[in-house]
Parts: structure tokens; sequence; C-alpha cells
């Protein structure tokens, strides 16, 4: 069954949030995100208006091509204008789930391959807030994890046992010739990665 990535439009909204509430359905960014459930009507015009207004998203989905199904989404943040908010250069990121009953079917891999293209072209590193099942996708995919900054979610707010540790991955694009992100922020995120 052939699954294509596209552009996801306004009218995707709902049926690309039902794959996203379903795969984050047992993870605590939900918890920590929509601490009182979630209100669907509210959630979809919150999101109507940042697709419309948001310069930097760019929501694309996974379907597939068999049964016209949503199977996928991501929401990559694409900050390649010169100049305004959308400052360049600054790395791009983007949520991802797969629906529990399509995962391990390639869908992950072409929306992040999607991204990848992008990134390549503009020249862009991508970093992503991962999440433990997200991981074993990206480091298929050549990411790297940050060790010199952290993201903790305290067990205090998740209502988890224990505090966890949110990898931070990113992916550096062949422009850079090898350098690593931290050497790249250490140099002040220099345009031509020299
Ligand atoms: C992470 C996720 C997006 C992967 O989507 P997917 O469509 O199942 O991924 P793919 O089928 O393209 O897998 C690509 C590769 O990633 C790795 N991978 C994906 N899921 C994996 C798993 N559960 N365990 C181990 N490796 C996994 C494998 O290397 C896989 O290649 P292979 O199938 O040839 O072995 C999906 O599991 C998901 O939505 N999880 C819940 C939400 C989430 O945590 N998203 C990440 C947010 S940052």
């Amino acid at each position: 069954m052939p699954l294509v990535v596209l552009s996801a439009q306004i009218r995707d909204i709902e049926a690309v949030y039902d794959v996203y509430f379903k795969a984050f359905e047992h993870q605590p960014v939900l918890r920590i995100l929509f601490p009182g459930g979630v209100y669907r009507k509210a959630h979809t015009e919150g999101i109507t208006h940042l697709w419309n207004n948001d310069v930097n998203s760019y929501p694309v989905k996974c379907v597939d091509m068999d049964t016209g199904e949503i199977i996928g989404m991501a929401c990559w943040d694409i900050f390649w204008k010169l100049g305004g908010e959308s400052t360049w250069p600054k790395p791009g990121g983007a949520v991802w789930p797969v629906h529990p009953d399509h995962q391990r079917r390639g869908a992950g891999r072409l929306l992040m391959q999607w991204g990848i293209d992008v990134a390549e072209k503009t020249g862009l590193p991508i970093y992503l807030e991962s999440t433990v099942p997200g991981n074993s996708l990206y480091e298929a995919m050549g990411f790297e994890q940050l060790t010199h900054v952290q993201i903790i979610h305290k067990a205090a707010i998740t209502g988890d046992p224990e505090d966890t540790e949110i990898p931070l991955m990113v992916k550096m694009p062949g422009k850079a010739k090898g350098m690593t992100f931290e050497r790249w922020a250490e140099k002040g995120y220099p345009n031509a990665y020299e």
C-alpha cells in the first residue's frame, strides 16, 4: 500500500489531530500541554488560526493512497526567511505522530525525509524535542542527541514516578561538512558554517 506525504490543509485538521491524540495518548506530553483535558472544538479553532497565520508553520500529512486515510502528520517549523520574527539561521522542528494502527510501515521515515529534504536544500539544521519511541526513528535517520543542554520534565508536573529527560535531537545539513551542532552553537551560529 503506497504511502505519500502531502501538504495538510485546513480541512484536514480534525483528521490529522485524531492521529496526534491517538499516538500521544499514553505519553506525558499530552498531560503537560492539556492538563485539563482536550476540548477538540476549541483546539481545532486554535490550530486553524495557527495554520492561517503562522508564517513558519508547514503542516504535512502522510496518506495511505489505497484508502485515502491520513495515518501520520508532522508540523514543521521552518525558519528560512531573512529578517523579522523568522530570522535565519534557526533550525526547524516538528511534531511527529503516526497512528498506532499504522506504525512500522515507513510513514515516520517518509514524514522525516520531507523535512530532511527541505533542510538539505536550505542548508538548515533540524532540531527536535523527542520522545523515547521517536528516538529510534531519529537515530536511524542520522540524528545526534545533544548532551550540552537538557530539558527535564519534572515528576511533580507529569505525575510520573521520576523526572524524565527529553532527548534533544539535531541533524546538521550536508553543507555543515561534519560540524557538530554544539560546535556551531559555540561559534555563534555562523551562516556559512565556518
Ligand atoms: C516514532 C514514530 C513516529 C515512528 O513512526 P513509524 O511510522 O512507525 O516509523 P517507520 O515505520 O518509518 O520506522 C522507521 C525506522 O524507525 C525505527 N523505529 C520506528 N519505530 C520503532 C520502534 N517502536 N522501536 C524501534 N525502532 C523503531 C526503526 O529503525 C524503523 O525502521 P525499520 O522499520 O526498517 O526497522 C511512531 O512510533 C509514533 O508516532 N510514536 C508515538 C508518538 C511519538 O512518540 N512520536 C515522536 C514524537 S518526537
